[in-house]
């Protein structure tokens, strides 16, 4: 999909997509910086668009790692289907069911999750529940990353985390603030 098919896919959705250009090359490196991808191999993303970091992430996998992504709009999930890499399993259902697909893959858990989801817009009872599923899903020491336009959710992820750090993309349209969590022990 090129560019500007996004920018038209995106501005029919916006309500879903949250952005109307896709995500920078600066932000796609910043979305993994954290993720332990000698150690994983079971890698989720969720909201992954045409799939421009989703490209990022098989790339620094290793060859026996998986990495399912979730999308729920019909045209970028076409384009996910493009990406041919037997690695790739990718899912078009609400990533609000990640729980139940991390079971039908047989992923005793996620390694890290990387989130694109538009969790601002998304109702909060809805959000916590997501963001929630996520952390039970990691496994201890596992990661999670989000992308946001504005800064703040940063309080939230630290109450469900127990800890988060947050880096400000200059390089990307909109600026972005990317926020890191993980799972620890003590956190419950
Ligand atoms: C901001 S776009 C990000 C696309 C791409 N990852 C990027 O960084 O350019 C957010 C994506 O999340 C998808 N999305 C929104 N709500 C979702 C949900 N509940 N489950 C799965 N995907 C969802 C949208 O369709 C959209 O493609």
């Amino acid at each position: 999909m090129n560019y500007y098919q996004f920018l038209k896919n995106s501005i029919r959705h916006i309500r879903t997509t949250g952005t109307i250009t896709r995500s920078s090359r600066t932000t796609c490196k910043m979305m993994i910086r954290n993720v332990d991808f000698g150690r994983g191999r079971y890698f989720v993303e969720l909201g992954g668009g045409d799939g421009v970091m989703t490209r990022y992430i098989l790339r620094a996998m290793h060859p026996d790692a998986k990495l399912m992504t979730f999308e729920i709009n019909p045209d970028f999930v076409r384009a996910l289907h493009k990406i041919d890499d037997p690695r790739l399993i990718v899912i078009s259902d609400q990533a609000q069911k990640l729980p139940h697909y991390l079971k039908v893959h047989r992923f005793p858990h996620a390694d890290a999750i990387i989130s694109s989801l538009p969790l601002l817009v998304i109702p909060s009872d809805e959000r916590t529940a997501i963001v929630q599923a996520c952390r039970e899903s990691l496994r201890p020491g596992g990661t999670f990353s989000q992308i946001h336009y504005s800064p703040t959710l940063k309080n939230f992820y630290g109450y469900i985390f127990g800890n988060v750090e947050m880096k400000f993309v200059l390089l990307n349209l909109p600026p972005a603030f990317i926020m890191y969590c993980q799972k620890n022990h003590e956190h419950v």
